[in-house]
């Protein structure tokens, strides 16, 4: 089964509205890029508006990097599914590895996250991954199963092969030491055959599985490569013009996807 590549830049607390602006405005398209790779740009909230008329007519989708699960109410700092698709997103980061080691946030609320983004049309970017305690302990796939089988509880095959899940083990997070290869695709292929146990191989053959965690224009393309891996989300290496288009042509000419 052929998967359209998604390569994502999430920008985390970076850039003012004018250099996020700038980004969108100068970053260089070719005409059919998103047709052969989904590229997707997480700016901080205060940028998303601008961003988002920026991008008109590129192809290029837009989403946020958290959300509240409710549509509105008493919930101070906090940005509801509405806001978002005001701002002219699509697509939404949930569950990241900073909301959910400094944030706190459990599976259980991710869980009522994901299904508001499925309820306003939003595309979840579902973050999984273990800590590097936990790898040392050998408990990579069990943390990505409790994290998988708490924030995807009560959603059905179709959901699951709409969305894209991005496994970003911590200790590779913003560190410079990415995870090789083969224990990226291991882990991915893990998560790949848990959905499918638990919602079938349709769905489980359709789901994007993205790899994050100090991925670069120098080693996109030992992910691409991989069965399992369908791109990568990407922070550092996101914020600059060039080397966020390295990464969006290194999954266009490595992809198998045609
Ligand atoms: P990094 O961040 O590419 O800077 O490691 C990835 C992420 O947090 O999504």
């Amino acid at each position: 089964m052929m998967r359209k590549p998604v390569i994502a830049a999430n920008w985390k607390m970076h850039k003012t509205i004018k250099e996020a602006e700038n980004f969108a405005a100068e970053f260089p398209y070719e005409p059919d890029l998103c047709e052969q790779v989904d590229v997707v740009i997480f700016p901080p909230y205060t940028a998303l508006f601008a961003v988002s008329e920026a991008l008109k007519g590129t192809g290029i989708k837009l989403g946020a990097q958290n959300m509240h699960p409710d549509e509105k109410g008493a919930f101070t700092g906090e940005i509801s599914p509405l806001m978002l698709k005001d701002a002219g997103c699509s697509c939404v980061i949930l569950g990241h590895s900073e909301r959910r080691h400094i944030f706190s946030e459990s599976d259980e609320y991710i869980n009522r996250k994901v299904k508001a983004a499925f309820r306003h049309g939003l595309k979840p970017f579902l973050c999984v991954g273990e800590t590097l305690d936990e790898r040392q302990a050998g408990l990579t796939q069990e943390v990505c199963k409790r994290q998988l089988s708490g924030s995807l509880a009560g959603l059905n095959a179709d959901e699951i092969a709409a969305m894209v899940i991005a496994y970003e083990p911590v200790w590779a997070i913003g560190t410079g030491v990415n995870a090789t290869s083969e224990d990226a695709e291991k882990s991915i292929a893990f998560i790949r055959g848990y959905l499918g146990e638990k919602y079938g191989a349709e769905a489980a053959g359709q789901v994007r599985i993205q790899y994050g965690g100090s991925v670069k224009p120098s080693n996109i393309g030992e992910y691409i490569r991989c069965e399992n891996i369908d791109g990568a989300l990407v922070g550092g290496a996101s914020l600059e013009i060039d080397s966020f288009y390295s990464l969006v042509q290194g999954a266009l000419q490595l992809a198998v996807y045609a």
